[in-house]
């Protein structure tokens, strides 16, 4: 099976990592999109081209049999378009675990961190009205501008990311919050910093291993057999930050890192 992974930067390897665990026999083609990153602060329009010529490029030069799309913001905007055009693929999404969230918290508080695209999109609204219905969860939505610039640079734990999560998590502190889903796959990079700003335990919900699980029982489904080896590119539309990707994957040598133009 050849898997397109694609973020606007080192978030989806978030993701990656989880499909390391579970997935083999498959090629693994990896676009950090960092030249138009953060997604987050994009417009829908723009968010759907980038989404549009990466599909493409996977499908042109490396003949995908599924994509995923490691990226929430993406995800809310571009998914439904992809499916239409491209029914042949295998396309897994990311979406905020809010079903989880829901099912875990024992408050009935639950915060929602994610982009501000990712919030304002009609496809996180209406999966909020069907899994809230009727229950007695109060959510804190919040969307967190900057902060994936902070964890592109490597800023995980810096003075002024604390003070950002500071700000953003105060109401959630506050308000008795026992569970944030993390709506966004750079988050995970920041969990620790949330939890030391959130000063006390705390579940956070991540998608990695949920969205491992889907692509492989699609990819069993199309009669994909899932051992043998599993190779990984990365390619990047302009600089990452290496460091960052060595302290997601330990075995960065398996990696080969390839720039490409968008
Ligand atoms: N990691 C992405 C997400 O899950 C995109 C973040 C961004 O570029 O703003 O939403």
């Amino acid at each position: 099976m050849k898997i397109g992974v694609f973020d606007s930067g080192l978030g989806g390897l978030t993701v990656v990592k989880a499909m390391m665990k579970s997935i083999r026999g498959a090629e693994i083609f990896y676009i950090a999109d960092t030249k138009n990153a953060p997604y987050g602060e994009k417009t829908p329009q723009q968010i759907l081209q980038y989404s549009l010529d990466i599909a493409r490029y996977f499908i042109d030069m490396h003949h995908i049999d599924a994509l995923v799309l490691a990226c929430n913001t993406a995800t809310s905007v571009s998914i439904k378009t992809l499916r239409e055009k491209y029914p042949q693929l295998i396309i897994v999404g990311t979406e905020p675990a809010i079903k989880p969230a829901i099912n875990k918290t024992l408050t009935g508080v639950v915060g929602v961190l994610a982009t501000p695209a990712t919030l304002r999109g009609d496809k996180y609204q209406h999966l909020v009205d069907v899994l809230k219905n009727g229950k007695d969860v109060t959510l804190f939505e919040q969307d967190c501008p900057g902060l994936v610039e902070q964890i592109e640079k490597g800023e995980i734990d810096s003075l002024k990311t604390k003070e950002m999560l500071e700000v953003w998590l105060r109401p959630m502190r506050e308000n008795s919050v026992d569970t944030i889903v993390l709506g966004c796959t750079h988050y995970p990079l920041v969990d620790k910093t949330i939890e030391e700003v959130m000063q006390r335990e705390v579940t956070l919900i991540h998608t990695g291993d949920a969205i491992a699980k889907h692509l492989l029982a699609l990819g069993e489904e199309k009669g994909h057999c899932n051992n043998g080896e599993l190779k990984i590119t990365l390619y990047r539309t302009a600089d990452i930050n290496e460091k960052i990707v060595s302290s997601i994957i330990d075995n960065t040598e398996d990696f080969k890192l390839i720039d490409i133009k968008s």
